[in-house]
């Protein structure tokens, strides 16, 4: 056999020949190599602050030659894997990242070989073709006309809400793409939002001043007639209200707002102010969209035989993600809890696809995009994107996603999740010390309270709610300290002894009454191979472990 020379075997100009699929095995076996126990959540190996150091010294030179593909591969993976967590295992709950579908991040990886570039067809011949074909789906699964709706894929969820914000301005303000934006611009966030919606303010120029929280109510959506006063009086103030971002399911609990209502709130100002512009509706449904699979579904007969608690919450979510119709856009992340796609896989979809001429680039010859041979192409999403080169693997990765597990399968999957997590908070407020944080929440997110013995007779027979509502500021700042100290010495010791789930903690879920943050441990299952098996370990492990923290720690100042 003719050796190949060592261009044509880092550059192979026929698919015969090809050495992606081989370099891929060589990796697969150095991962399983390392990776020995098929329930770890995180790829073994050295990450801390020394070792991270190490590595970055020992990768920061050129070499003046190459190197071969298996030395290369093998360095990357043993030095730059280590540390990585382990999403399809179902041993981690640490946040909403993505089990990836092997056919997702095949296709994914076989695209980004052949190096598609979804600019315009001329560059990305019919690739695009599978941004419409998503973007179909998604107009069907809100029951909207595809001729009115449209899609386009994006940098990640933080990106659908920058679109939805530039849209917003361009709408309510015009000449703003040449004079810039105007100092009385308003937008509004709910309570729980997350905190891209203020990085766009910051970017785009609103500036984070420039936004209004609309209130939470009990059960953490964003209070209607909260809203309305304040939208109200910005614009009797002669401030221009550009638009408003609703929850679409919040990172932590998951909480969808009343769309419709929002919607028919807005016609009313419009009226009332003869507003010359409609403030733009945008619903962060980044992780919300999930429920969606359940459009269609016959919730009377439940041919998928799910439990009827589980159904009753799935119903109650679908009917509220369900009115994303009355939105004017929504974004959607397939990178995402159930959404099976390599990072990032995200979409902002307008129910409007006309709103894209809003900003337009060749529109009102703004810019000349002469440099990518507009003219000779039959599709330019790149005329109002962003981004200037985009993957073409993402759109792909999303249809292989949506074709390999199917609306049945990816509905299971949800419903595995939600029920497990109702499992999980029911076995664990039966034991004394441990409260659930976000109880209303109807998704697959647990927030949980540690509760210090000495603090166990004040909170002992209360709720979250009555202890956010009851408590004095100096009692919620000990429980803070110490379930930071308890998830801190926790994390060592489960590293050390290689305990097994891997959750996560956030110093910021909600807001006292005197506005003090109060921290909680996040459970996040993401994975479609959890099963009760993992929630009675984790149960019994944090029961273990908190036992052990008040005893021979916490009290003994050891930490
Ligand atoms: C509700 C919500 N919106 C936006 C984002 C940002 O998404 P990304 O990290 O893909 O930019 C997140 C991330 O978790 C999120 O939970």
């Amino acid at each position: 056999m003719k050796l190949m020379s060592r261009t044509s075997e880092i550059f192979p100009l026929n698919y015969k020949y090809h050495n992606l699929s081989k370099i891929c095995l060589f990796a697969e076996n150095i991962l399983s190599s390392i990776i020995k126990d098929r329930e770890l959540a995180r790829i073994p190996g050295s990450c801390n602050n020394d070792n991270y150091s190490s590595i970055i010294n020992k990768f920061s030179t050129f070499p003046s030659k190459g190197v071969s593909s298996e030395k290369v591969v093998g360095k990357i993976i043993r030095n730059f894997f280590c540390g990585v967590p382990l999403w399809r295992s179902p041993n981690l709950q640490y946040n909403v990242g993505s089990p990836v579908n092997v056919v997702s991040s095949a296709i994914s990886a076989i695209s980004q070989d052949v190096n598609i570039y979804n600019i315009n067809t001329g560059l990305s011949g019919n690739a695009l073709a599978a941004e419409h074909a998503v973007s179909n789906i998604l107009c069907d699964l809100i029951d909207i006309d595809r001729d009115k709706g449209m899609g386009i894929f994006t940098f990640g969820g933080t990106a659908t809400n920058l679109y939805s914000m530039k849209i917003a301005i361009n709408k309510s303000c015009t000449d703003v793409s040449k004079n810039g934006v105007p100092k009385n611009i308003k937008f509004l966030i709910t309570e729980d939002a997350h905190f891209s919606h203020a990085v766009a303010a910051n970017w785009l120029g609103i500036g984070t001043n420039n936004l209004l929280t609309i209130p939470a109510t009990k059960n953490r959506t964003s209070d209607t007639h909260l809203a309305e006063e304040i939208m109200e009086s910005l614009i009797q103030n002669g401030d221009i209200v550009s638009g408003i971002i609703l929850n679409g399911g919040t990172t932590y609990d998951h909480t969808v707002d009343d769309i419709l209502g929002y919607s028919q709130l807005i016609d009313r100002l419009v009226n009332k102010f003869n507003l010359g512009y409609r403030p733009h509706i945008h619903v962060d449904s980044v992780i919300g969209w999930s429920w969606l699979v359940f459009s269609g579904y016959d919730f009377g007969n439940n041919p998928l035989k799910i439990d009827s608690d589980t159904l009753n919450k799935i119903h109650i979510q679908y009917q509220r993600i369900s009115k994303l119709k009355y939105a004017d856009s929504w974004g959607v992340d397939f990178h995402k809890g159930i959404g099976g796609c390599p990072v990032p896989c995200s979409v902002f979809m307008s129910n409007n696809k006309l709103d894209f001429l809003n900003i337009s680039k060749n529109s009102e010859q703004l810019t000349k995009t002469h440099q990518i041979a507009t003219e000779f192409s039959f599709d330019s999403p790149s005329d109002f994107t962003l981004e200037t080169s985009r993957s073409g693997a993402a759109p792909l990765a999303a249809l292989a996603a949506l074709n390999s597990l199917g609306k049945q399968g990816y509905r299971k999957y949800l419903a595995k999740l939600i029920s497990l997590t109702t499992s999980f908070k029911h076995k664990i407020s039966n034991v004394v010390g441990f409260k659930i944080a976000n109880i209303t929440s109807l998704g697959f997110v647990t927030m949980l309270i540690l509760v210090p013995r000495e603090l166990n007779n004040l909170f002992g027979n209360k709720d979250f709610f009555e202890i956010m509502q009851d408590s004095s500021a100096e009692d919620i700042e000990k429980l803070n300290i110490y379930m930071k100290c308890f998830y801190k010495w926790d994390n060592q010791i489960r590293a050390e002894k290689k305990l097994t789930c891997i959750y996560s903690y956030s110093s910021s879920y909600i807001k006292s009454k005197d506005g003090i943050s109060i921290s909680a441990l996040k459970f996040y299952p993401v994975s479609p191979h959890f099963s009760e098996k993992y929630v009675d370990q984790t149960v019994e492990n944090l029961k273990k472990q908190k036992q052990i923290f008040d005893k021979n720690y916490w009290n003994n100042s050891k930490i």
